[in-house]
């Protein structure tokens, strides 16, 4: 794993942006894997910026994101659709038909997720996915659990997610209790990945995650295994290791 420390989260929007501002210079047509929170917001800003200066054209990009809450619309200002053209999408030329954000729609919701991943396959793969983080270590919305689940999923979330989520809604009532994610395997496919973590919060998360047992306890801790992993983290988020 390449670790690298900076002193605060614009510092590693800057590196983190260059990074895909490589990947999509080296393969115009290339596949994202994108993640919503607050982690990637300095990078998604970055690569706004560099799109702005010509440098980058994201015409023929494909992108898979992540995960979304089950419950709510995709207008709901907390929809990871809507979170993504608010803050991305809308601001490049990346064309509206070659961006994908998972959503059940059909009565198998099964059918759904098993669909989201032939259509990553079909694509060709994830070449470079971006991650953050949980406090309680998951990826995506996949949970601390006794085995890590494989493809996209239905997942009910954590009173621990819930509460970290909580700050975006009215209140922890209003928090969404399930979600689609895709699976640790379809991230492990990923050609390359990043995760980004920052604030003291997620110290105990990156330590379990870099330092600990590989163990679904610790959903990232499954990156150990990966072969071409950057961990963008600022001084707090590794004060631990
Ligand atoms: C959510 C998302 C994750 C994200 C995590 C951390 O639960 N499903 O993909 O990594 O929150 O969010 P943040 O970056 O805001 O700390």
């Amino acid at each position: 794993m390449n670790i690298q420390v900076y002193e605060n989260a614009a510092q590693i929007g800057k590196a983190a942006g260059a990074l895909f501002a490589a990947k999509i210079i080296e393969k115009p047509a290339c596949v994202l894997g994108m993640a919503t929170g607050s982690s990637p917001l300095p990078t998604y800003a970055a690569l706004v910026e560099l799109y702005e200066q010509g440098v980058l054209d994201f015409s023929e990009v494909r992108s898979f994101n992540l995960d979304e809450y089950v419950s709510i619309d995709r207008s709901h200002e907390q929809s990871y659709y809507r979170f993504m053209f608010d803050n991305l999408f809308s601001k490049v030329n990346i064309k509206a038909e070659n961006v994908q954000v998972p959503y059940p729609v059909s009565p198998d919701p099964n059918s759904d997720c098993a669909a989201y991943d032939a259509a990553i396959d079909a694509a060709g793969g994830i070449d470079l996915q971006i991650l953050g983080i949980g406090n309680n270590g998951h990826i995506a919305f996949n949970e601390p659990s006794a085995v890590f689940p494989f493809g996209t999923h239905i997942v009910d979330l954590t009173q621990s997610t819930i509460e970290a989520n909580k700050r975006f809604f009215a209140s922890a009532d209003d928090v969404p209790r399930k979600a689609i994610t895709m699976g640790i395997g379809s991230i492990m496919k990923a050609r390359e990945v990043m995760i980004i973590a920052t604030g003291a919060a997620k110290a105990p998360a990156v330590k379990a995650m870099l330092q600990g047992d590989v163990d679904p306890q610790c959903p990232a801790s499954i990156l150990q295994l990966h072969p071409a992993v950057t961990v963008f983290l600022d001084t707090e988020a590794a004060a631990l290791l």
